[in-house]
């Protein structure tokens, strides 16, 4: 259906919008899209890393076939239901032990957050909530409440206090990173934020829609040890770069800690709406009837999601995750050497940033280089989008089950992108109905 882009303005609000080029597609395979001119586009975004394990899976497929055929209603708000049940057993044996105890669940990754942005105020009595600066936990009043990020069009939460995220590369080193971060949090415990007023601090352990920021060695390590010391619950949102996208189950491994309560969305229904709280059970179980939405706990939604699980464990796609994730990156440091735009590849596994800047020295954010660069790629054949707090770190979270050779071919066509961005070949005035965020 080619026009498909055009059509779609006159009827669809653009209030969920977040356009990068004019892209619309009709169908997909594997890691790559069918655009509707035909063309086959290799995504490296999975639709923000929802698309798990790429388009049309076989196994979701199945999954979601079966759970139709003989559907066990619409929702767990009033009845129990099997794959509800069997998710959240299998969501309890993936997590640290000291989130073991119970599971929500919800239709998405900003549900979830709000879910527990309120559920540890009303369960530990403490009215004070933490997070970073750039972290985005969602999308409703309640998740973007406890966020950081500066495209966001809604109020912060009264109790909420926002700390610095420690950025590597700005602060020209991970240890001057670690330290001024950590000296900030301990400055603020003793001034104007008593800890003990504070229920929980959520982190994301690779802060992706703020720049996909690795947090520098025994970061994590030290703010857990705050944590515990003052009781403050820690909460790991691993929504985009959690279920084995960062080479581990959890991204949260990597820093060695064991948080308090896990957030899962995106990745989890492998492109269907659902998301899960896992924690421990006086605070999940604190209260009846407190968060609840009509089909949260689909069986659809929950069998794909198993599928998923599955798959995950039965492709090795987290091992695929790293594997594939390092070809990417050896890809990207050789893209590095010849484009002087690249000042930083950093990341995860296949959740990887690639932050532009104006001159090396400087570090000055080239965010309308990025724009442009994601524009050009998307006409070569390649979909991925930027981030960061200054619109400047180009985003790969492609499906688990990346290959390497689609990570070979999707790092060419972003290289020529840069060249054709760098060489001035692109046109400025293409961007104008893509402000991006
Ligand atoms: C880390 C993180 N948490 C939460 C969310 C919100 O998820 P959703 O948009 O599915 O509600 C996002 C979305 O970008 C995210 O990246």
């Amino acid at each position: 259906m080619p026009g498909l882009y055009a059509r779609e303005s006159r009827s669809v609000s653009k209030m969920a919008h977040l356009r990068f080029f004019p892209q619309a597609v009709v169908g997909g395979s594997g890691a790559y899209l069918t655009a509707d001119d035909g063309r086959q586009l290799l995504d490296f975004s999975a639709s923000w890393g929802a698309a798990s394990l790429g388009h049309s899976h076989p196994a979701i497929r199945e999954a979601v076939g079966r759970a139709l055929s003989d559907q066990a209603g619409a929702s767990y708000l009033s009845s129990a239901n099997e794959a509800c049940v069997l998710l959240a057993e299998k969501l309890l044996s993936l997590v640290p032990e000291r989130a073991r105890g119970r599971v929500w669940f919800g239709h998405s990754g900003s549900d979830a957050n709000e879910t527990v942005a309120r559920i540890v105020v009303a369960a530990t009595g403490r009215p004070r909530i933490l997070a970073f600066h750039g972290a985005y936990h969602g999308g409703t009043i309640g998740s973007m409440g406890v966020s950081g990020h500066p495209a966001q069009q809604g109020s912060r939460a009264e109790g909420l206090t926002l700390v610095p995220y420690p950025n590597s590369y700005a602060a020209g080193s991970p240890e001057a990173a670690r330290d001024a971060a950590l000296a900030h949090l301990e400055r603020l415990f003793a001034t104007e934020v008593p800890p003990e007023e504070v229920a929980a601090f959520f982190i994301e352990p690779i802060q992706s829609d703020g720049g996909m920021l690795v947090p520098p060695d025994g970061f994590f390590k030290a703010v857990e040890a705050l944590c515990r010391r003052h009781g403050i619950l820690i909460v790991s949102d691993e929504v985009k770069v959690g279920l084995g996208r960062s080479g581990r189950f959890n991204a949260f491994e990597h820093s060695g800690i064991e948080p308090d309560i896990v957030v899962f969305g995106k990745g989890l229904g492998g492109g269907l709406p659902i998301s899960a709280v896992v924690g421990p059970e006086a605070i999940m179980n604190h209260s009846v009837a407190f968060s609840l939405q009509t089909v949260h706990g689909n069986p659809v939604c929950a069998a794909a999601a198993l599928a998923v699980l599955q798959t995950i464990e039965r492709d090795h796609l987290i091992l695929n995750a790293d594997r594939s994730g390092k070809v990417l990156r050896e890809a990207l440091d050789r893209l590095t050497a010849r484009h002087t735009l690249i000042g930083d590849v950093r990341g995860r596994g296949l959740a990887l940033g690639i932050e532009l800047v104006t001159d090396p020295a400087s570090r000055e954010p080239a965010s309308r280089q990025a724009a442009l660069t994601v524009y050009r790629a998307f006409q070569l054949g390649l979909v991925l989008y930027y981030v960061g707090v200054q619109s400047n770190v180009l985003e790969l979270t492609p499906p688990l089950t990346l290959t390497p050779a689609e990570a070979e071919s999707g790092v060419a066509m972003l290289g020529q992108a840069l060249a054709d961005v760098a060489a001035g070949r692109i046109d400025e005035a293409l961007l104008g109905d893509f402000a991006g965020w």
